[in-house]
């Protein structure tokens, strides 16, 4: 019987799955491309460039935490790409714990960030593996440059923007209405304090002449990974699409669903947002287009006497999601992570080896601003 295969990549007929996959195949790391449906996931996968040549194989599985751990046993890295996490990252990161696998996933909902940290960080410490939700664009890229910033400067706050250029997906979709309901918070010495609901905010944008409109869109995952780092005291998240119009509209909706929906019992919120989510988008964009979808993230590090800032200029956020994962699988296979227990992308696999990795496949690159 042939071994077992090191990744287990969960979603794999998403939009975002099949990028992973298309990055496991040039690290040359075997896996299981694994999901709801194995025909839509082989007819997805052959679609992707090379795919003939990657080591994988197609495993449909039920969505129970005993199907998953049945799956993932064996195996040494669970990639999980199926959102939004709030509704389906429980059973697939209790799966992971069971199962004795190190978890990675491309969520960017804080209050999933807050609940792994919380109710997981620690099981996944005590047998040795690591659980580091947000190995994606939003946040790695920022997270790694404001580490760039800590050991640049001596500063204890951040504000940190990340945005980007293009069509969000089905899931992403999903995903940033059902944040909607959550309570997003920023750190103020420490300790988590909540945004005020349905707020714009302009933003000026290294790069762009006119200022942008960034919401905090549910917090980010930023204020939990810095929460118990001594240097840091204070961070604000904030970020969005390059596209006021998409934002205005996703500010409209906040403003709706507090005056109409928050006083609606839960299952009620849940299902109106997904509805208003499917009126949305439905399908699925086409490939990305590097010289049209562009990212940026912009790190501004103070402190009491220090200053700096950086910003991470990019292209095309879900084939960075995609090689983030993959990289990610390949360092946890060779058993070169930094970190067990929660951790951020940058703490658990180096702030420098990720913006080295996205730099090299011309995905993004960092630039110093002072
Ligand atoms: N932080 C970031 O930078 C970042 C970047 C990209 C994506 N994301 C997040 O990642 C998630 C996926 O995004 P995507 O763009 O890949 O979306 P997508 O193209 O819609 O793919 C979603 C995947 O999840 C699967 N799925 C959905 N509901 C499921 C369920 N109940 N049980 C099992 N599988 C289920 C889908 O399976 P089927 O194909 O069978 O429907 C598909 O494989 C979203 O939450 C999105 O916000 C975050």
């Amino acid at each position: 019987m042939a071994a077992k295969k090191p990744v287990v990549l969960y979603g794999a007929s998403g939009f975002s799955g099949r990028l992973a996959a298309e990055y496991l195949r040039e690290f040359g790391v075997p896996f299981i491309a694994a999901g709801r449906n194995k025909t839509k996931i082989q007819d997805v996968l052959s679609r992707v460039p090379g795919i003939e040549t990657a080591d994988y194989e197609t495993v449909q599985v039920g969505s129970s935490v005993d199907e998953l751990a049945n799956l993932f046993s064996g195996a040494k890295v669970v990639c999980n790409t199926v959102g939004p996490f709030i509704y389906y990252g429980p059973a697939v990161v209790e799966a992971a714990l069971k199962a004795g696998c190190h978890y990675v996933d491309i969520s960017g909902e804080q209050a999933w960030h807050r609940q792994i940290a919380e109710c997981w960080g620690e099981k996944f410490a005590s047998k040795g593996l690591l659980v580091a939700p947000g190995t994606a664009f939003m946040s790695a890229p920022s997270d790694a440059a404001a580490r760039v910033c800590m050991e640049t400067a001596n500063v204890d706050s951040l504000e940190i923007l990340s945005m980007f250029d293009g069509m969000p997906t089905f899931g992403s979709t999903q995903t940033i209405f059902a944040v909607i309901q959550t309570e997003g918070c920023y750190l103020e010495q420490n300790r988590y304090k909540p945004w005020v609901r349905a707020k714009g905010y302009e933003v000026v944008v290294p790069g762009y002449m006119r200022t942008q409109l960034a919401l905090s869109w549910g917090g980010f995952p930023h204020p939990v990974w810095y929460k118990n780092e001594p240097q840091i005291a204070n961070v604000r998240s904030f970020g969005g699409l390059l596209n006021r119009e998409i934002m205005e509209g996703v500010l409209a909706t906040e403003k709706h669903f507090e005056e109409t929906i928050r006083p609606l019992p839960k299952a009620e919120q849940e299902r109106k947002l997904a509805e208003m989510a499917n009126a949305v988008q439905t399908g699925t964009p086409p490939r990305e287009n590097s010289r049209t979808q562009r990212t940026i993230d912009v790190v501004v590090g103070r402190g009491s006497t220090d200053y700096v800032q950086c910003a991470v200029f990019g292209t095309c956020c879900y084939r960075q999601t995609g090689l983030l994962q993959a990289y990610a699988a390949h360092a946890l296979s060779l058993g070169a992570q930094k970190k067990v227990g929660f951790a951020s992308p940058a703490a658990a696999f180096g702030h420098r080896e990720l913006l080295k990795v996205l730099e090299s496949f011309g995905l993004s690159k960092l630039k110093m601003i002072s």
